[in-house]
């Protein structure tokens, strides 16, 4: 077979592209990516380290479908990191994008898209009354939990044992180096689904907690929903001892309904934070809450934030067109039932084959951990098979279907799937475990 066969064939070896006496798009963008980005990425999971492999250059997108620098397709189940939910360029939201680049790419001063944007989430969060967008999600998070301080006049925060926040100093302590180890003591962590922890940890620290800061459905160490009842603890217990709620909506937000996780589940978080879905792939990040911990803002109260491209008017163009649609035509029967049928479908290949496996899923989105024990907290997630997830991964994306790279992220199914993209992954998937070390 010659070289270039070989390559458009199996997809990424990188071996094999080495090897190849071929001017290769992939491997000529690797050295450059390689030379002047720090790993070849900007976003460290993009680097595919977690399964072993080489990262993947892409080059354009649409509907459910990538394609990479060398032109081959995949199906794709990463979709933006969640971001991306009516599929790749919607024609709605592109056609938005257009009219509104025509009219000025960044005016510096407030628009009416900002407005428009903030009151599509009031009216389909009941817990928010006003927004400030921010850049990011992790932009988001951060300034949630600094009017969670401000409103309390406590320092210390409670996060989850596996819930991600974005890199923000607050959230990050003790996750990287190069922050203050004074910022560690002020951080309390107790592990998802565990009431007991939570309120022991409330004995202890319950006076100077300024906020409970937790993704509502877990997405970021793999996808772990939250247990009968858990939401509603928390609920109860912040509210008695005066401590902030904090929804980190920035995957549910807009995925799990309208209402996000909170509509979902019928429970009321005091502060929420939100990106992804609602900049309809472009960079965004959102805080909402009622007006009276939201007036603490700068300009009215005295919590800074502000930031040249906060409530950017194409992000907010994006957003108000992605939001529009969701209302207008609702995905999220169809998309839950392809996710459904997708892990049902996984998990009976897992029973045939003989390769232990767990599908958890939340709405459209879904993760395979590779173990024989139920999944509810990241103990149990870092437990399950890291070598099996990768072989997967990489036999997947060798067939044509990209799924996260990492065992600790969720797969995405959006309005642009369909029942034969589903089917592509079973396919693979089928391959993929019949070839699995046992
Ligand atoms: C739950 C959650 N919160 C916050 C963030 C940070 O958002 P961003 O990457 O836009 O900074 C992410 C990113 O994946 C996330 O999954």
């Amino acid at each position: 077979m010659n070289e270039a066969k070989k390559i458009a064939d199996c997809g990424l070896r990188i071996a094999d592209l080495e090897a190849a006496p071929i001017r290769n798009a992939q491997f000529a963008i690797r050295n450059t990516l390689q030379q002047y980005l720090v790993g070849g990425v900007n976003s460290p999971v993009r680097a595919f380290k977690q399964v072993g492999g080489q990262p993947l250059w892409l080059s354009r997108s649409r509907g459910a479908e990538v394609w990479d620098a060398n032109g081959r397709r995949y199906t794709d189940f990463i979709m933006g990191w969640g971001a991306i939910i009516l599929g790749h360029n919607p024609p709605p939201v592109v056609r938005a994008l257009r009219s509104r680049i025509s009219k000025g790419l960044l005016l510096g001063l407030t628009h009416e898209m900002e407005a428009e944007l903030a009151r599509l989430i009031a009216q389909a969060v009941p817990s928010v009354e006003q927004v400030r967008f921010t850049a990011s999600g992790s932009e988001a998070c951060l300034t949630a939990v600094k009017l969670a301080r401000a409103h309390t006049g406590r320092a210390k925060i409670l996060l989850f044992d596996g819930g991600y926040h974005g890199h923000g100093e607050s959230v990050m302590a003790g996750r990287s180096a190069g922050l203050p180890a004074a910022l560690e003591t002020a951080v309390v962590t107790v592990p998802f689904n565990d009431p007991a922890a939570f309120d022991e940890a409330l004995r202890q620290h319950g006076a100077e907690l300024a906020c409970v800061l937790i993704e509502p459905v877990a997405a970021n160490m793999g996808v772990i929903p939250p247990e009968p009842g858990w939401l509603a603890h928390l609920r109860e217990r912040t509210a008695k001892a005066g401590i902030v709620l904090i929804f980190d909506e920035v995957v549910t937000g807009f995925r799990m309904g309208l209402g996000g996780a909170q509509g979902l589940f019928g429970i009321e978080a005091d502060l929420t934070a939100f990106g992804k879905i609602i900049g309809g792939g472009l960079p965004v990040g959102a805080v909402g809450g009622p007006r009276r911990l939201m007036q603490r803002l700068a300009p009215e109260g005295d919590v800074y934030h502000g930031g040249t491209f906060a409530g950017h008017p194409l992000a907010m163009a994006a957003g108000v067109a992605t939001v529009q649609q969701l209302r207008a035509n609702p995905p999220y029967e169809r998309i839950e039932h392809l996710a459904a049928e997708a892990a049902e479908g996984l998990t009976a290949l897992g029973q045939d084959i003989g390769v232990a496996l767990q599908v958890n899923r939340a709405g459209s989105m879904f993760t395979v951990f590779f173990t024989a024990t139920a999944v509810r907290s990241k103990s149990d997630a870092k437990a399950s098979h890291k070598e099996r997830f990768a072989h997967w991964a990489n036999e997947l994306r060798r067939a044509g279907v990209l799924v996260p790279p990492s065992p600790f992220e969720a797969l995405f199914v959006g309005a642009a799937h369909t029942r034969r993209h589903i089917e592509q992954l079973l396919d693979a998937s089928k391959k993929a475990l019949q070839s699995m070390d046992r």
